[in-house]
């Protein structure tokens, strides 16, 4: 086992779209080096059943764990939500999904406790956001719709004009009806839409990046541990995916917000 502060952290996704977390985790770490892993040969996750999610994330684990990584974030809302508890139980390494910072800022950030999510069918229909926000505030009220569309709107670079605003608006107005006061962008993709969730909502809604707030969370962890990698040099990432799907370049580039460095193909079924 190496030096536990330069050890790398683990972050995995069903497919591109836990770049968005990659991307705020280099904001508030930018000394950790990173093992990213994409499962593209098998996105998506959000439509499948507990068993597939739980199955695919115990491989995507043990591939991470194969760089000896010091802990492993699942940048996946629907892992997270569905299988987080069996992933701490079977890995010794730490295991940090984005429901619970997600949940927690919610309850932070939420002044009168309206709190809306949105997500994938497998994160929606897991309850998983609900459990952790009454367990950390009493909530008046908590209300979550899956808004499917949101995924290839996001992956197609569709996140601004008519077409994403009018099904944005379909989405979203029970949450205007309720008027909640704190929306969680529940799944990997929808940070790439804040701008026209936000337009939707009106500016007194407070988005919820669980990205953001895991990252911090991490950090955190990371300090108290002392595991933080407080080397001078910036950390090095690498990504794996089990598929190189076509247009994956330009795609991922609008996730992570910059280039992507180069990228490795594994078999994941090896794991
Ligand atoms: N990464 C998934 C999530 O955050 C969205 C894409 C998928 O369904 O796999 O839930």
């Amino acid at each position: 086992m190496g030096n536990n502060r330069e050890r790398p952290i683990g972050i995995f996704d069903s497919g591109v779209g836990g770049l968005t977390v990659v991307k705020q985790v280099l904001n508030e770490l930018p000394n950790e080096n990173i093992i990213y892993f994409g499962d593209t040969a098998r996105v998506p996750y959000g439509t499948k059943s507990r068993e597939t999610i739980t199955h695919f994330a115990m491989q995507d684990v043990r591939f991470l764990l194969s760089f000896d990584v010091k802990m492993i974030i699942v940048a996946c809302n629907s892992v997270s939500s569905n299988s987080i508890d069996i992933l701490k139980r079977k890995f010794e390494v730490p295991v940090i999904g984005v429901i619970e910072a997600g949940a927690e800022a919610a309850c932070y950030y939420s002044k009168q406790k309206k709190i809306g999510i949105i997500g994938t069918d497998a994160t929606v229909e897991s309850n998983a956001y609900e459990r952790h926000i009454m367990e950390k505030c009493r909530a008046e009220l908590i209300y979550s719709r899956s808004c499917p569309l949101f995924v290839p709107l996001a992956e197609e670079g569709f996140t601004e004009g008519e077409i994403p605003e009018k099904i944005a608006n379909k989405y979203l107005e029970h949450f205007k009806d309720i008027e909640v006061d704190t929306l969680v962008l529940g799944c990997t993709h929808y940070p790439l839409l804040a701008g026209i969730i936000q337009k939707i909502m009106g500016n007194n809604v407070k988005l919820i990046d669980p990205g953001i707030e895991v990252s911090k969370k991490v950090r955190n962890i990371l300090n108290i541990n002392d595991m933080y990698n407080d080397s001078v040099y910036k950390g090095e990432v690498k990504y794996y995916l089990s598929d190189i799907p076509r247009r994956f370049e330009k795609v991922a580039e609008n996730f992570l917000g910059g280039p992507i460095s180069s990228v490795i193909k594994i078999v994941i079924d090896d794991f």
